[in-house]
């Protein structure tokens, strides 16, 4: 295992704070000394996606003669890998590269890059409002990366903000700076193309696409055979992974519009990646509810591989503000969705939601269906987030953000208070239970126990007896906290 795999360090996140439940979370690349000569520095914010995209970048640059480390301060080359979903997030990256500023006035050498979905959205403005940034990459050009660096070694900016409708970067293998050598991401597409009326997304990622299933199913069963035991599938929007193998432009389009047989969809997929092994658990990320089909949840009864839980964003909990949205259900549809994963998974499958508070024109009651959504699905887990107004987005252009930021803060608090209620009933649910659970590695406690999750994705920690991360284990939860179970292993 390389030195990287282990040292992945996670700065903030999962206690999220009260005021903006956020996927906070700062990824950091670590040190690696394999006696090359210049030293990159890799931090990254945003989803999954981002994350991943971050070792895809960190295997070009491994290739390019860099090594990587934890400082900042001794890299000769920083990329912030960024995020624009909420104006928040970029106000971080600015106030970070407002930091980086003094460390390159005493080392003027120091090339700053910023990669990824800020990069993307501003494009060459972003190097004249911040002077200090050297290179510029949207997601789709990364490829790009060795030549870029070598642009700016001669002393010029570079930017290439091109975004493709081809590529899935199939071909590079990440380098496994997020992973605890138990658990790994694997991209199976890329880009968006839903039109959410607030979100940036499809801008910043632009057109959906998907990457081969050969390619994925050949990543799982290396990360298998290198005793990796559960790979996560990432994409926006998983359920509209489609892939026709030797066809053409216009025949793939064909298809597209048809029902034929010979499409791998996304339930195909995951059935594929499951018969890697028994052994390795798949999981998957985002199910956008229009597209979820009973196929994938079939898929996920028949192979106990497969985890049970499923991230389904709601986002709201009223027909009117949906339709404002762009997420093309209604709250019956969404409910006859859930209905469906719970005759066909039962009620131990993991539900978890986004939810957006303070969309343009939402009510106090349009908001109060919000909250009885969330009772009638009662779900673990949900990210929470107040409205946050996008620029070029479809919701900037057609709606007023009328919603005043005390009110939309005030909403978030109480959908909020309503999820703790939630989580802790679920997890109390679980109580007098025996899971089996991947073990990932210490809690954050104490180095004599281990923690895991169970597969309807629940943390659960308990005394470590002889096990080590890697193993399944039989655990009995005993009691639980809002947030994690705690229980014994039962052999
Ligand atoms: N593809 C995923 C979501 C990706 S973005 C999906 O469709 O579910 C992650 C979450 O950020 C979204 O689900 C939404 O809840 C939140 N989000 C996106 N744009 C936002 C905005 N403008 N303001 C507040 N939250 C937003
Ligand atoms: Fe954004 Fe909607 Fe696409 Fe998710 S599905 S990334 S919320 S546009
Ligand atoms: Fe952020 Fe881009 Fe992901 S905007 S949430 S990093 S796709």
């Amino acid at each position: 295992m390389s030195e990287l795999i282990k040292d992945i360090e996670i700065l903030g996140q999962q206690e999220q704070p009260k005021e903006e439940q956020a996927c906070e979370t700062v990824r950091v690349s670590k040190t690696t000394s394999t006696g090359k000569s210049r030293k990159l520095y890799i931090e990254s914010y945003g989803c999954q996606m981002n994350f991943s995209d971050s070792e895809i970048v960190t295997s070009i640059m491994e290739k390019e003669g860099f090594d990587t480390t934890s400082q900042f301060e001794e890299a000769d080359v920083v990329f912030l890998n960024t995020c624009s979903i909420r104006e928040k997030a970029e106000q971080t990256v600015r106030t970070r590269l407002s930091q980086f500023n003094s460390v390159k006035k005493s080392k003027p050498e120091m090339m700053i890059g910023v990669l990824g979905c800020m990069a993307e959205r501003l494009k060459e403005k972003l190097l004249e409002e911040e002077k200090i940034v050297d290179l510029v990459v949207g997601p789709d050009a990364y490829r790009d990366l060795p030549n870029l660096v070598s642009k700016v070694d001669d002393g010029q900016k570079a930017v290439n903000t091109f975004l493709s409708k081809e590529e899935t970067y199939a071909d590079i293998s990440p380098v496994r700076l997020n992973s605890n050598g138990v658990t790994a991401f694997i991209s199976i597409m890329r880009g968006c193309d839903n039109m959410c009326s607030f979100c940036v997304v499809p801008f910043t990622r632009g057109r959906e696409r998907s990457r081969s299933p050969h390619s994925i199913v050949k990543e799982a069963q290396e990360l298998f055979d290198q005793g990796y035991k559960e790979v996560t599938l990432l994409g926006q929007n998983v359920d509209s992974y489609k892939w026709a193998e030797d066809l053409d432009e216009n025949q793939k389009k064909a298809i597209e519009k048809s029902e034929a047989k010979d499409i791998v969809s996304f339930a195909k997929l995951l059935e594929l990646v499951a018969e890697v092994s028994p052994e390795l658990r798949v999981r998957f990320s985002t199910s956008h509810p229009k597209d979820i089909t009973e196929d994938v949840l079939y898929a996920m009864k028949k192979h106990e591989n497969i985890c049970k839980y499923i991230h389904f964003p709601a986002q709201s909990g009223n027909t009117r503000v949906l339709k404002l949205m762009n997420r093309t259900y209604t709250r019956e549809e969404y409910i006859d969705k859930i209905d469906s994963i719970r005759r066909i998974l039962g009620d131990e499958c993991g539900i978890s939601s986004d939810m957006i508070t303070g969309f343009c024109t939402e009510t106090e009651e349009e908001h109060q269906e919000t909250i009885s959504l969330m009772e009638y699905v009662k779900y673990d887990f949900s990210y929470m987030f107040f409205y946050s107004e996008r620029p070029g987005t479809l919701a900037e252009k057609k709606y007023e953000d009328d919603i005043p930021l005390e009110v939309k803060k005030r909403r978030l608090q109480e959908i909020i208070s309503k999820q703790q209620e939630l989580s802790h009933m679920r997890n109390q649910l679980d109580v007098g239970k025996v899971y089996k659970v991947l073990i990932e590695g210490y809690s954050k406690k104490s180095k004599d126990q281990l923690q895991g999750r169970n597969t309807a994705n629940k943390v659960i920690v308990f005394d470590k007896k002889n096990y080590q991360k890697g193993q399944y284990a039989n655990v009995l939860v005993t009691s639980c906290t809002g947030a994690t179970l705690l229980g014994e292993i039962v052999e």
